[in-house]
């Protein structure tokens, strides 16, 4: 009895906890075929269990990827993972929204590859209207290559937050009124790829790819969208304002969430392009708001 007693109280706290934090819900697992389709060196991707989940693999002859059926406007868009484990050293796995027009806009998660037991590196970018150099580096807080973690993107009117499972480890606030370009009218797709980037990846192309490893393989699953999906030429989405992600709690991050971004800050960071005054001698205007995290 006690013990009942016990696991619903738990469970109230969990509820609340998980009210009053906007963490956006919890993908299902959504197959690949659902929302996606491959874009090239297809026999490099296989399926399983009816294609709910899905490996590339990266040997000497070609890397692989695959892009989202539609093209969307604002919204929830996350992806299950599961890195290329032992010597990775050269290769990178990405997951990114892209415009991919001339002045393009753009939120990337690029995972940089290491030697056998050396850290993974998650680079992260933003690019707003072709421009971007805004790259930060962070480690992550455990091993991306043992089991699945969830990466996903946020987008609405107000923000983009990327969150690694619920953590936000990066933030884009719409800085329009600093002058700075937000990504709003031009849909995005969700692509994925694994590729040979020997060449600048792995302590900045000291180390390169072992192809006596090769395959290379990268697992996914979960191929979670919520969104507003419109057609490529569409310069708004009908429904805007309306969906759960443009709803107040999702405008900024809460207090508990500005901590755990703190926290990937303080003990994670590697590089933040908003603190190298060498490249950028005068502070990009973004990044005056960057500061306060
Ligand atoms: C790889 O490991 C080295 C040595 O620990 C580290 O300096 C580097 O940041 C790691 N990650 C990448 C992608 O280079």
């Amino acid at each position: 009895m006690a013990s009942n007693l016990w696991t619903l109280c738990l469970s109230f706290l969990l509820l609340a906890s998980g009210a009053m934090s906007a963490t956006p819900r919890k993908a299902i697992d959504v197959p690949f075929g659902r929302n996606y389709i491959p874009t090239w060196a297809l026999d490099h991707i296989k399926y399983f269990n009816g294609g709910s989940e899905i490996q590339l693999s990266l040997d000497k002859f070609t890397g692989t990827g695959f892009q989202s059926k539609g093209s969307y406007l604002f919204g929830h868009f996350s992806m299950q993972i599961k890195m290329v484990p032992g010597d990775s050293a050269g290769t990178v796995t990405a997951f990114y929204l892209s415009s991919q027009n001339s002045e393009h806009d753009e939120m990337d998660f690029e995972f940089l590859g290491n030697r056998t037991r050396q850290p993974y590196i998650l680079q992260t970018n933003v690019f707003s209207g072709g421009k971007g150099n805004r790259e930060q580096r962070i480690y992550l807080w455990f091993d991306p290559t043992k089991a699945y973690h969830t990466y996903s993107v946020l987008w609405n009117l107000y923000q983009i937050v990327f969150f690694v499972d619920d953590v936000p480890i990066r933030v884009f606030k719409n800085n329009k009124d600093l002058g700075v370009r937000f990504p709003f009218n031009q849909p995005m797709k969700i692509y994925s790829s694994l590729w040979n980037a020997d060449d600048w990846a792995t302590r900045g192309g000291l180390e390169k790819t072992d192809w006596s490893k090769a395959p290379f393989v990268a697992s996914y699953k979960s191929f979670h969208i919520d969104a507003c999906e419109v057609s490529v030429n569409a310069r708004f989405c009908q429904t805007q304002g309306k969906r759960w992600w443009d709803q107040k709690e999702f405008q900024d991050l809460d207090a508990f969430q500005y901590r755990r971004l703190s926290w990937v800050r303080h003990r994670y960071t590697i590089y933040n392009y908003c603190t190298d005054r060498v490249r950028f001698p005068s502070l990009p205007p973004e990044c005056k708001r960057d500061r306060d995290v």
